[in-house]
């Protein structure tokens, strides 16, 4: 199988604070989502070195969609966001393993659709964060975007989102930094804090760790996604 990422230069690449880049995808050919694994209907395409990913089922029929690989815990991963149709709702995926430490993927696990108790109070661990939430009337009418730790539904940070809507974009793509190192997590909008989280005193499990990573979508949002990076810290 070709990933899609990679070449020798691009793992050795390093930046001022030391790290090492592990992943990246300018979404720049047709073989870009090669190996990434859809839960639920989607509609992915590239391009323009854009990722576009929108539902492809009925109203209620949300998608998870898994990077190729397996990361390790201690990453810094950054991508660029671009709602263009909504309501709606985006998340992202981190430190998903089995809830015993092994394959999200393990044939023994509950099969998965996109549905989100299956992600979220079912046999895996996980972090997701809830950002351009628009879905429900609720959401729309105070922007917040949450984090919640898994097995349960654990809200364990939110904060102010200051994504405007689709009308106001103009274009615009926001730069979401996420950093999972050991029990902290940072996400950041155009270097703006929006949550931080110590994962040292809340009583909601193990620590979660490293693992695969992913986008969701709820429908109707169709959104543009661009360089995708994960670094090492
Ligand atoms: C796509 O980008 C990768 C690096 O991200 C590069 O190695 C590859 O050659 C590019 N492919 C094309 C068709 O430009
Ligand atoms: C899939 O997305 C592409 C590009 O966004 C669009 O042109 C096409 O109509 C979509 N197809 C379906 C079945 O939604
Ligand atoms: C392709 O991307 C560039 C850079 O983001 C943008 O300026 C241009 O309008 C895009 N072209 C199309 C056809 O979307
Ligand atoms: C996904 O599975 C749930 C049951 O967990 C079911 O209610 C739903 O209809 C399924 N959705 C799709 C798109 O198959």
């Amino acid at each position: 199988m070709r990933w899609p990422i990679v070449s020798t230069i691009l793992a050795l690449a390093t930046t001022s604070m030391g790290e090492t880049l592990l992943y990246r995808n300018t979404f720049n050919d047709t073989s870009a989502l090669q190996g990434w694994v859809a839960e639920g209907p989607v509609n992915a395409t590239v391009s323009n070195n854009t990722l576009t990913l929108a539902g492809a089922g009925g109203p209620d029929d949300y998608f998870v969609y898994w990077l190729p690989e397996v990361f390790p815990d201690r990453i810094r991963i950054t991508w660029e966001f671009q709602p263009i149709q909504e309501p709606g709702l985006a998340m992202f995926f981190f430190g998903a393993t089995s809830v015993d430490g092994g394959s999200i993927f393990d044939p023994s696990l509950k099969p998965r659709n996109g549905s989100y108790p299956q992600y979220h109070s079912s046999d895996i661990r996980l972090l997701h964060a809830s950002y351009f939430r628009r879905r429900w009337p609720e959401e729309r009418n105070f922007h917040v975007a949450n984090l919640r730790k898994s097995p349960g539904f654990n809200l364990v940070a939110q904060g102010a989102d200051p994504i405007p809507s689709v009308e106001d974009v103009q274009g615009a793509y926001y730069k979401i930094e996420v950093v999972k190192d050991k029990r902290e997590v940072t996400f950041k909008v155009n270097d703006l804090l929006l949550f931080s989280f110590d994962d040292t005193k809340t009583d909601t499990g193990p620590v979660v760790r490293g693992g695969r990573i992913a986008l969701r979508g709820m429908q109707p949002l169709i959104a543009n996604y661009r360089n995708l990076e994960v670094w090492k810290l």
